[in-house]
């Protein structure tokens, strides 16, 4: 007799003997007939104990929810009355004739249903072997594995290799802080935990492996965030002999199935295009989300002689006046009002301007700067109308860009809470984001760094450009932007030694002996015959949250990190002894208080 899962029983197996494993769910004693919903990963039974046999009946009392059993007994149809129409196996019960007790369970600290979704966090995550075994979270787990398979097949079709790169590798530029490893045979000297597998897998297009893929580990110490962890998985890509066009249409076809085979949607391609410049301009982000409008637009011209000098002001310092249309926020609270001007300032705003249109009128403090011609351009521009509210920010063209970005995406969160804006969470608003400058200039440090990192090779009209206007240089790099969320980003590679030395020396300034001793092996590699390529990363965990309508990548992750970064369960990460230090020539700097 063959176990079987707990919802594969049906009428048709009525009057067979089956055997069934699993957790038992629920315990019921309808007076002295004892029920209990046997449950597996797949789904649930009714089991009968029958009081007559004395025995089973008494060892089962014995037995608390979530205890591990095997019981062998007879499937029997439900009289019509008592089918429970809200299960697969409802029809049917198994009138239990052995029970084997494997595991007796304690009290659990929080139930196994829904109702945990609302247990603290840290309780959950510290017996996450619990809060696992919860059917929607089990469901989780078999999405993400399902969207890894997709993604597998996809890329055998495509004639991709599945390489796995090292863990143990040294610093690379990715732009985050690393994670160091002593190494015990090399005194002194440390691996560093991959950013990500960026350099190895252009090794991987000199070596001609053409086309690889690898759902791969990375690990950056950031702060974290609902969508940052400090290990996190990617589906990393790098394609040789391709351009940008190629790596859209190919990128395209992934999420296409991977939003069939998972969710059994047509996703439509090609995606929309966006320049960065655009994306900006109308969004205030690079990453926008384009379920809804609320959008950001320019009054520079306007108020360049304006009376209200902190807009004239600031455009006559070169900065920008930009506004944008809270359709419908007339009605905000001062307590939201406050909130959204300390998200202004927290990113550099003086202030926060509005004007509110409300009982027929337009109401502002700083409305009595305003001439006829300005307000007239105001109303025309964002179709002002009653109940609506205008946020301004002056400012430098990026910060303005940013504050109202931010702005925006408050203020709609806003409307969707008065009901007044639907953000559909079954919309998937895919997007290209392109055309990003190849370099940023840190103010503060009065250097360039690179948007991405340093492998994305310049659009080639723009290489001209590098020594003369540096900032002028587009990039050839892309994001994929989904829904406001960052999906994934990539670039087609430099893959010329000269080039990308003169990025590294002549553009970032790095000191050569530092480009030799991070970059050597890569420039060295380039001379010996290097193809052409480009490739991208998308954060696995993202999408997958994206999926599963998850607000937090934590829920995605069997074995999440916590905001401090640790692992409640396994109380990772831990001590390390003196013994430990010395082989590994450390020395302990700060004394551990515990
Ligand atoms: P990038 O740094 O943009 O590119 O990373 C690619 C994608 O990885 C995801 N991601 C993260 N997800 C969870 N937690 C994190 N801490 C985290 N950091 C990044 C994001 C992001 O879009 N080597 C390049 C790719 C390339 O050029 O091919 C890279 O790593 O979704
Ligand atoms: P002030 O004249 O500085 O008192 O500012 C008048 C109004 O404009 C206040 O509501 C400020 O919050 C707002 N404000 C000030 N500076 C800026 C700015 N750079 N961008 C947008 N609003 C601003």
């Amino acid at each position: 007799m063959d176990t079987i899962h707990c919802n594969k029983i049906r009428a048709s197996h009525d009057g067979q003997t089956v055997r069934l494993q699993g957790w038992i769910d629920t315990v019921r004693d309808h007076g002295g007939i004892l029920f209990i919903d046997l449950r597996d990963r797949e789904g649930l039974t009714q089991i009968v104990f029958d009081p007559a046999n004395e025995t089973l009946a008494k060892e089962f009392t014995n037995l608390k929810p979530e205890s591990v059993i095997a019981v062998s007994g007879k499937v029997l149809k439900r009289s019509d009355e008592t089918i429970n129409k809200d299960l697969d196996t409802g029809e049917v019960e198994v009138h239990a004739a052995e029970l084997t007790i494997h595991n007796v369970s304690e009290t659990p600290p929080f139930p196994m249903d829904e109702t945990a979704d609302k247990v603290n966090e840290d309780l959950r995550l510290t017996h996450r072997y619990l809060d696992l075994r919860r059917p929607s979270n089990l469901n989780v787990l078999r999405l993400r594995h399902r969207a890894a398979q997709s993604a597998r097949s996809y890329f055998d079709e495509n004639g991709f290799l599945e390489v796995e790169t090292p863990m143990l590798f040294k610093s690379t530029p990715e732009g985050a802080r690393e994670f160091l490893v002593p190494s015990r045979l090399n005194a002194g000297d440390f691996y560093a935990l991959p950013q990500s597998p960026q350099q190895y897998k252009q090794m991987l297009m000199v070596a001609g492996v053409e086309r690889y893929y690898q759902l791969a580990k990375c690990f950056r110490d950031e702060d974290l965030r609902a969508d940052r962890q400090p290990e996190f998985t990617q589906i990393d890509i790098e394609v040789s002999f391709v351009d940008r066009e190629g790596m859209y249409s190919l990128m395209e076809g992934l999420m296409k199935r991977i939003w069939k085979d998972v969710l059994d949607i047509d996703i439509p391609t090609p995606f929309p295009r966006m320049s960065f410049h655009d994306a900006m301009n109308q969004y205030g982000v690079d990453k926008p989300d384009t379920r809804f409008e609320l959008k950001i637009q320019d009054f520079s011209e306007t108020f360049k002689t304006s009376d209200f000098k902190v807009f004239s002001g600031t455009v006559a310092n070169g900065g920008v006046v930009k506004a944008f249309n809270a359709k419908g926020l007339a009605n905000i609270t001062q307590g939201e009002l406050k909130a959204l001007e300390e998200s202004a300032k927290a990113l550099g705003a003086k202030g926060l301007a509005f004007i509110k249109s409300e009982n027929g009128e337009w109401k502002s403090p700083i409305l009595k700067f305003f001439s006829e011609e300005e307000k007239a351009a105001l109303k025309k521009e964002l179709e002002v109308e009653e109940g609506d509210i205008v946020f301004f920010a002056a400012a430098e063209w990026e910060r303005a860009c940013a504050i109202l970005g931010r702005v925006r995406l408050e203020a709609a969160q806003l409307l969707v809470k008065r009901g007044t804006l639907t953000i559909p969470d079954d919309a998937y608003n895919f997007l290209w984001v392109i055309e990003f400058p190849l370099m940023l200039f840190d103010e503060e440090k009065g250097e360039f760094a690179s948007a991405h990192h340093p492998f994305t090779s310049p659009v080639p009209e723009d290489i001209n450009l590098l020594d003369s206007d540096p900032k002028a240089v587009r990039g050839q790099h892309y994001d994929m932007v989904l829904n406001g969320v960052e999906l994934g980003g990539g670039s087609i590679r430099i893959h010329q030694t000269e080039l990308q030395e003169k990025v590294f020396k002549d553009v970032l300034k790095i000191p050569a002996d530092i480009v030799e001793s991070r970059f050597g092996y890569m420039l060295k590699a380039f001379k010996y015959g290097a193809p052409p390529h480009g490739g991208i990363a998308f954060g696995f965990d993202r999408l997958v949250g994206i999926l599963a309508k998850k607000q937090s990548i934590r829920d995605v992750i069997a074995f999440p990190k916590t905001q401090k970064g640790q692992d409640l369960m396994a109380a990772a990460p831990g001590e390390a002894t003196d013994r430990q230090l010395r082989d590994l020539h450390v020395a302990r700097m700060i004394k551990q208080d515990k």
